[in-house]
């Protein structure tokens, strides 16, 4: 194969992603109830500076979203990904579905395939509706079913025109940000910033981290169980995953093991379930230790093992190095070493090695699963200055071109990578940092809606014309 030769196969979807919350705005409109993050930013003031995402980017409006879709168009991407926020089509979370929402979603969707851009459709990225929140949410056994419910209506409405399905987003995440928010709520932080790496002992102490982990598992299972009932002839994954390596700081014994814990409480939590059916013991252990026990039930992990999704979604920022330390008892015994520099992306160093580190070991620790990146990409300080008109955005283009190179090489030693999307389109809402982190292909004037493609854009163009090779 020559140097330059694409390891890419020619199906290969090139896209870029967002979430409903992050982008669509219209909070209120047209029948739609409240979301948990609604009421976190509008009612907790959760957010930086108090923003909210009550406006956003506008998309839920047509008219702006056509112009979006064209400027996807420039960008030259051949998919894109989105979340359906299940209280703008079930506004109490359970029960009637909202046409409009439902309306909403069909000609956006329609509206995309007219461009030629194949829909990756997100049934959840962490828009869970108020009135659940109120019955307990992630907490409470029921939310299987009502999930159950929310996937059939996701299906029964777009399930012949949507080839691809992705059921939870970041479900590490999601916790992590429930868990912050009870914090919050309780005063017990006012920090802006929250870190997963990983989660604290208090998660599943102070709060139902265990229940949630277990219950997100069976959402995931029930939404594919759902799919499959009804014959549909497209691919859904059960879990886009945070993909965060571990790696020991030295090559200790005591070190090895620190690493090998987070590993388990960030990642293997999720993967091992989620591709073999089961949970890992050492991780198990350690939560029973807490006093946090997962609430399986008869039949779960046989449910959970049957409802394999097709493909596993990997999202991808950075990685961590992990040194054991005694004095850490409110963090496992255990510390993540990475020393933040002010030059790093918001996520995490940069550190594309560790992308394709991390897609080899699932292919060779996890069989090789069909993979697709459903996120990647980055947001620096300063890097995205509008200036005359233009933003270059240095950084992420490097970010973007090396993590591109990265993939590259894990498809070539044989990883099954079926797609890329690059997180973000747009500069868009970013949780509780609100309106502060950039992370977008295309600049938002987020006074004016006004957009700008980047460098980035350019660049990540020419590599999609160019097969994924770096032109
Ligand atoms: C996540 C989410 C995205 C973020 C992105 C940038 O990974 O947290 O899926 O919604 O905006 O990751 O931080």
């Amino acid at each position: 194969m020559g140097a330059r030769e694409s390891p890419f196969p020619q199906s290969f979807l090139w896209g870029a992603a967002t979430a409903a919350y992050q982008v669509e705005g219209a909070w209120q409109a047209d029948g739609k109830g409240l979301s948990v993050w609604d009421v976190y930013t509008n009612t907790d003031r959760m957010a930086a500076n108090g923003e909210t995402a009550n406006v956003a980017l506008n998309m839920y409006d047509r008219a702006q979203y056509l112009e979006d879709i064209a400027l996807l168009k420039e960008l030259g991407v051949n998919a894109y990904r989105f979340s359906i926020n299940w209280p703008r089509i079930l506004p109490a979370g359970t029960g009637a579905p909202n046409q409009q929402g439902i309306a909403y979603y069909r000609r956006f969707i329609a509206d995309l395939k007219q461009a030629g851009i194949e829909p990756l459709v997100t049934l959840y990225h962490w828009e869970l509706p108020q009135a659940l929140a109120e019955r307990g949410g992630w907490a409470n056994r029921e939310i299987v079913e009502w999930f159950r419910g929310c996937a059939g209506v996701v299906f029964d409405s777009f399930g012949r025109d949507v080839k691809l399905f992705l059921v939870l987003n970041e479900p590490s995440t999601d916790l992590g940000f429930t868990f912050y928010a009870q914090q919050f709520r309780e005063k017990r932080t006012s920090s802006p910033t929250f870190t997963l790496t990983p989660l604290p002992p208090a998660a599943f102490t102070q709060f139902a981290g265990a229940r949630m982990v277990h219950h997100q598992h069976m959402c995931a299972a029930v939404a594919i169980e759902e799919y499959r009932k009804r014959g549909l002839s497209g691919r859904i994954a059960a879990i886009a995953m945070l993909l965060i390596p571990a790696l020991p700081e030295t090559d200790s014994e005591a070190d090895g093991k620190a690493a090998w814990l987070a590993d388990g409480l960030m990642n293997r939590i999720y993967l091992d379930p989620m591709l073999e059916g089961t949970y890992p013991e050492d991780v198990v252990a350690v939560l029973r230790g807490l006093g946090a026990e997962l609430p399986i039930e008869a039949g779960d992990m046989a449910c959970i093992a049957r409802n394999r999704g097709d493909f596993l979604g990997v999202n991808f920022y950075s990685g961590f190095a992990f040194a054991a330390d005694p004095a850490a008892k409110d963090n496992f015994l255990l510390r993540m070493v990475s020393v933040p520099s002010p030059g790093d992306p918001f996520n995490g160093p940069v550190r594309p090695d560790l992308f394709t580190a991390g897609l080899l070991r699932l292919k060779d620790e996890y069989g090789n699963p069909p993979m697709m990146i459903t996120e990647n990409g980055a947001g620096f300080p300063g890097d995205d200055e509008l200036v005359d008109g233009e933003v270059r955005d240095a950084k992420r283009t490097d970010y973007l071109v090396r993590h591109v190179a990265a993939l590259g090489e894990a498809v070539r030693q044989g990883a099954d990578v079926r797609g890329y999307f690059h997180w973000s389109s747009h500069d868009n809402f970013e949780w509780i940092s609100g309106y502060g982190r950039r992370f977008g292909l295309i600049h938002v004037d987020f006074a004016t809606q006004k957009r700008i493609l980047k460098q980035s854009a350019g660049v990540y163009r020419a590599i999609i014309e160019n097969g994924g090779v770096i032109p």
